[in-house]
C-alpha cells in the first residue's frame, strides 16, 4: 500500500489532519490501535477555543457543533466564599469558547472522513515506524504502508515518539502532586457557566456537555482509585467544594461515567525527526486546568497541513522545516498558561502557609485587576493563530 501521509492515531489530531489534507487534495491513511466505538466513546475534553471552532467551521465539519455546542462568554473563579466572573465579552470582545465534547468532535470527523471515502483502519494495535530518515513506511498486521511522511498523532502513550532514536529529543517535564477525578452525570448543569473552585479541600470544576448532562472534576490524590469514590462520596465532596457561596445549590443526578487522569506537563523537542512529524499529545501534554490539550492538537495539525500543502504545491520544504519551531511557540504559551491555572487553583501542601498566602493574593489580583483578568481571558479563549499559515 502507498499513500502520501501515513497517520498514526485516530484521535482529534490524526482525524482532523486527514480531513484537512483531503481538502488540499493530499491523500492519507489513518492507522488506529483501538476500535471505532472505543475512540467515539472516550470521554475527555470539553472546551473548544474560538480558533478551534472557527477552523472546524471553515473546514466544513462544524454543523453539529453549531447546533449542539454551547457558546460561553465567561467563567467563574470561586474561592474564599465568593464567586468572581471573568467576562470574555468585556475583556476579549468577539472571542468566546464553545463547550462541545471531544468525542463529539471525533464522531463528526470520522463520519466525514468515511463519507469522503477516507481510509481509517481501526483495531491495528501493532503499528511500527521504519526508515524515518529516508523513505518512511509503516508496518502493521503483516502489511506495509509506504508514505512520503509519517504524522505521529498517537497521543502520549503512542508508538511514534518512542520510535525516534535516543538522544534526538530534549524532554521538558513536570508532574503534579494530584490527579483529577472526572464524572458525567445525567443532570442539568447547576449554573450556566463553568465554575473553577478553589477551596481548602481541593479544586473542583463544574462543567457540562448538554442542557441535560453535567461534567464535574475533583482534585484527588495521585493514587486515587475509582473504588475509593462511590457516587455519594463524589457528590458530598462536590457540595463541600462548590456550595461555598450563598444561594448556590448543586443539583445531583445519576453518574454514568467516571475517570481518573494524571496531571502532567510535558514537551518533546523538536516535534520532528526526519520524515516523522509529531502532533498533539504525542509531542506535548498539559494539565487540563487551562483546557488547552485538544486545542493545541488542532493548532499543530493546522500548521502541518499548511506545510505539507506548500511542499506538494511548490516543492519547498521551508514550512516543513519551520513546523516544529512554529508549533513550539504556541505550545510553550499553553504550557505556561496551563501550569499557571493549575498553580492558581489547586490546593498544595497544607503546611506551606507562605504558598497559601501567595495563592490567595494571586487569586485576588486576577479577580480584581482588569489587566490580570484579561491575561487569563485571552489565553483561555485562545490566542489568535499566527499569520501566514492559512490551512485552506
Ligand atoms: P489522543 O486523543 O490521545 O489520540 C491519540 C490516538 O492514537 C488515540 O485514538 C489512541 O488510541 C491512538 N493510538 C495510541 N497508540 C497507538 C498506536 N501504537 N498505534 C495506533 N494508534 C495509537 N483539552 C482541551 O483542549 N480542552 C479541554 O477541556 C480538555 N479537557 C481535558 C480533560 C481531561 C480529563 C483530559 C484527560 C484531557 C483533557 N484535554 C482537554 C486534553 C485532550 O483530551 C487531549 O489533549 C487530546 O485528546 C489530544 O488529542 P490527540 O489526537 O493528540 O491525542
Ligand atoms: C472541561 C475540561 C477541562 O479541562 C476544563 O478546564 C474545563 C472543562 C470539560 O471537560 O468540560
Amino acid at each position: 500500500m502507498r499513500t502520501q501521509v501515513g497517520i498514526v492515531g485516530a484521535g482529534p489530531a490524526g482525524l482532523l489532519l486527514s480531513h484537512l489534507l483531503h481538502l488540499r487534495g493530499i491523500d492519507s491513511v489513518v492507522l488506529e490501535a483501538r476500535s471505532r466505538e472505543y475512540v467515539e466513546q472516550r470521554v475527555r475534553a470539553g472546551v473548544l477555543e474560538q480558533g478551534t471552532v472557527d477552523l472546524l467551521n471553515e473546514a466544513g465539519v462544524g454543523e453539529r457543533m453549531r447546533k449542539e455546542g454551547l457558546p460561553h462568554h465567561g467563567i467563574e473563579l470561586r474561592y474564599g466564599g465568593a464567586g468572581h466572573r471573568i467576562p470574555f465579552e468585556k475583556l476579549v470582545p468577539g472571542r468566546a469558547i464553545t463547550v462541545y465534547g471531544q468525542q463529539e468532535v471525533v464522531k463528526d470527523l470520522i463520519a466525514r472522513r468515511l463519507a469522503d471515502g477516507g481510509k481509517i483502519l481501526f483495531e491495528v494495535p501493532d503499528v511500527a515506524l521504519h526508515s524515518l530518515e529516508k523513505s518512511p513506511y509503516l508496518t502493521f498486521q503483516g502489511e506495509r504502508l509506504d508514505c512520503d511522511v509519517i504524522a505521529g498523532c498517537d497521543g502520549f502513550h503512542g508508538v511514534s515518539r518512542p520510535s525516534i532514536p535516543e538522544g534526538v529529543l530534549s524532554i521538558f517535564q513536570r508532574d503534579y502532586p494530584f490527579a483529577w477525578l472526572g464524572i458525567l452525570a445525567q443532570v442539568p448543569p447547576s449554573a450556566e457557566e463553568l465554575i473553577y473552585a478553589h477551596s481548602d479541600r481541593g479544586f473542583a470544576l463544574h462543567s457540562m456537555r448538554t442542557p441535560e448532562i453535567s461534567r464535574f472534576y475533583l482534585q484527588v490524590p495521585t493514587d486515587a482509585s475509582l473504588d475509593d469514590w462511590p457516587d455519594e462520596r463524589i457528590w458530598a465532596e462536590l457540595r463541600a467544594r462548590l456550595e461555598t457561596v450563598p444561594g448556590f445549590e448543586l443539583t445531583e443526578g445519576p453518574i454514568f461515567a467516571k475517570d481518573v487522569s494524571a496531571m502532567r506537563s510535558f514537551v518533546a523537542e523538536p516535534m520532528r525527526h526526519g520524515n516523522l512529524y509529531l502532533a498533539g499529545d504525542a509531542a506535548h501534554i498539559v494539565p487540563p486546568t487551562g483546557a488547552k490539550g485538544l486545542n493545541l492538537a488542532v493548532a499543530d495539525v493546522r500548521l502541518l497541513t499548511a506545510a505539507l500543502a506548500d511542499f506538494y504545491e511548490t516543492g519547498s520544504t521551508e514550512l516543513l522545516d519551520a513546523y516544529s519551531d512554529t508549533c513550539l511557540k504556541r505550545v510553550w504559551r499553553a504550557q505556561h498558561f496551563s501550569w499557571w491555572m493549575t498553580t492558581l487553583l489547586h490546593t498544595f501542601d497544607a503546611d506551606d502557609a507562605y504558598g497559601g498566602r501567595l495563592q490567595t493574593s494571586h487569586l485576588d489580583y486576577v479577580t480584581s485587576s482588569t489587566a490580570a483578568a484579561t491575561t487569563l481571558a485571552e489565553n483561555y479563549v485562545g490566542l489568535p493563530f499566527e499569520p501566514g499559515a492559512s490551512h485552506a
